[in-house]
């Protein structure tokens, strides 16, 4: 397995946490290199259930080392609070690293989040996840944001933190909004200062050493290929790339180690948040897809849009990722329905469209151009193997590969660890 990156190619939650703890059998390090703790990572292990913001999900497994890359923004509150309750549940985060250059989530850049969403007008809304993740991401391209090496030295570390406190109360005053209350706050980020103080490290020098000693490590990538900050559905995206490419500037691993990339997708579409979805189901079917696939955000509760498999988007973000392995997921949510479609190509005021243009207004005017499959209607939930599925979901899952020009790896037909095999 040895360097392999992991990404998602719709718009997240295609079920990246469940393959990685998967993955990790044979893995002995887990490296996060974006986002934030606007990702909601789900592992389900026996009866039990995590659901992971900044922790990477080689978590379970206690030999494995999990590294927060540079690339990342995190919420020194909420990380806290993430590996206190990993470890109330008996899941040892000894070898959970920090990396002494990630920009940190204040707690005003959580309330800046809200003040843009809040002014921007209807249409225009992002729906994020208030994390705070695009005002940190500011910042960081600003020069001006605070990064963990910096909770190192307290004194300093609250030095600047009021003096960004204060500059960002400023501007919430004269918008009319609220504002931090800089000394609670401070209490709250010490505390979580001091518990971090002992996982902050160079990361880069400890990934780069695990390459070097041939040992295997595996990236994994947050949201997926279509909320992308380059590559995306600009501007309904997120503050970060999350492309492959982002395993490199996000850990500081050269392109030269990088042998595998594994692309995790859904065996039909969601999106979680505002901006254009080409394939969406706004309709009974897809109330039906959210309940059958339980599709509910993992980080604010939020029901995800549902629609079908749109392999014209997917195509895309498996070439800008160098995808050549597929983790295909949750075709077990596809196991009662009668008739199942797949947008082959678009088509936008009359013309057919084999590419996705680059212009979300566009995007919004998009007709599909479906072709039809005829559903297999029996359940593949306790499927270990190619042979085992029904013909028809063969045929279908063997398009989506043949659309998206890539190799089926895996196939996922449940939440556990067990309901997965490879092909
Ligand atoms: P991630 O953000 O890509 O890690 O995905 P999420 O955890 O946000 O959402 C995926 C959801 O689908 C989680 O509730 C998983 O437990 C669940 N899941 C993952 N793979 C499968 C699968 O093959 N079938 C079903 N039914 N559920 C799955
Ligand atoms: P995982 O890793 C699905 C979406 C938000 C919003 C947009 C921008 O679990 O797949 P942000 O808070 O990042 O500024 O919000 O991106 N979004 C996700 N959607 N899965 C995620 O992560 C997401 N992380 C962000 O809903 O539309
Ligand atoms: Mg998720």
């Amino acid at each position: 397995m040895s360097v392999t990156v992991l990404v998602g190619t719709q718009w997240g939650d295609e079920g990246k946490g469940k393959i990685i703890d998967v993955l990790t059998r044979d893995v002995d390090m887990v490296v996060r290199f974006q986002g934030g703790n606007n990702a909601g990572h789900t592992v389900e292990i026996g009866n039990e259930k995590y659901v992971l913001h900044l922790v990477p999900s080689g978590i379970f497994r206690p030999e494995v080392v999990n590294v927060i890359g540079n690339g990342l923004v995190v919420d020194p509150i909420a990380l806290e609070d993430e590996m206190r309750d990993l470890e109330k549940r008996n899941v040892c985060v000894k070898n959970v690293k920090l990396s002494d250059k990630a920009h940190l989530i204040m707690p005003y850049h959580r309330l800046m989040d809200a003040f843009k969403e809040s002014r921007r007008a209807e249409g225009s809304k992002i729906g994020t996840t208030n994390r705070g993740i695009g005002p940190a991401y500011c910042d960081k391209a600003d020069r001006s944001g605070i990064r963990a090496l910096e909770m190192l030295d307290l004194e300093k570390f609250e030095a600047r933190f009021r003096a960004h406190c204060a500059e960002y109360n400023a501007v919430f005053t004269a918008g009319g909004f609220q504002t931090v209350d800089a000394d609670a706050e401070w209490i709250k980020l010490k505390n979580a200062a001091k518990y971090l103080q002992s996982y902050i490290e160079d990361t880069v020098l400890c990934v780069n050493k695990m390459v070097k000693a041939g040992k295997n490590v595996l990236f994994e990538g947050a949201q997926g290929a279509l909320l992308d900050i380059d590559h995306g559905t600009y501007p309904f995206v997120t503050s970060s790339n999350t492309t492959s490419g982002g395993a490199c500037t996000g850990t500081g691993l050269s392109p030269r180690h990088i042998e595998e990339v594994y692309g995790v997708m859904k065996a039909y579409t969601t999106r979680v948040g505002e901006g254009p979805f080409q394939t969406e189901l706004d309709n009974e079917e897809g109330v039906a897809l959210r309940k059958a696939g339980n599709e509910f955000g993992a980080t604010t509760g939020r029901p995800r849009r549902c629609g079908w498999f749109d392999a014209v988007a997917s195509r895309y973000s498996c070439m800008v990722n160098g995808v050549n392995k597929l983790a295909l997921t949750k075709l077990d949510v596809l196991d009662n329905l009668p008739l199942l479609r797949i947008c082959v190509a678009y088509e936008i005021d009359g013309k057919r469209y084999d590419e996705m243009p680059s212009n979300s207004e566009l995007l919004y005017k998009v007709k599909p151009v479906w072709e039809n499959w005829e559903g297999w209607q029996e359940s593949t939930c306790n499927a270990r193997s190619w042979d085992e599925l029904p013909e028809k979901a063969r045929k279908y899952l063997t398009r989506m590969a043949e659309l998206v020009d890539a190799q089926i790896g895996i196939i996922s037909v449940g939440p556990k660890r067990e309901q997965t095999f490879e092909v």
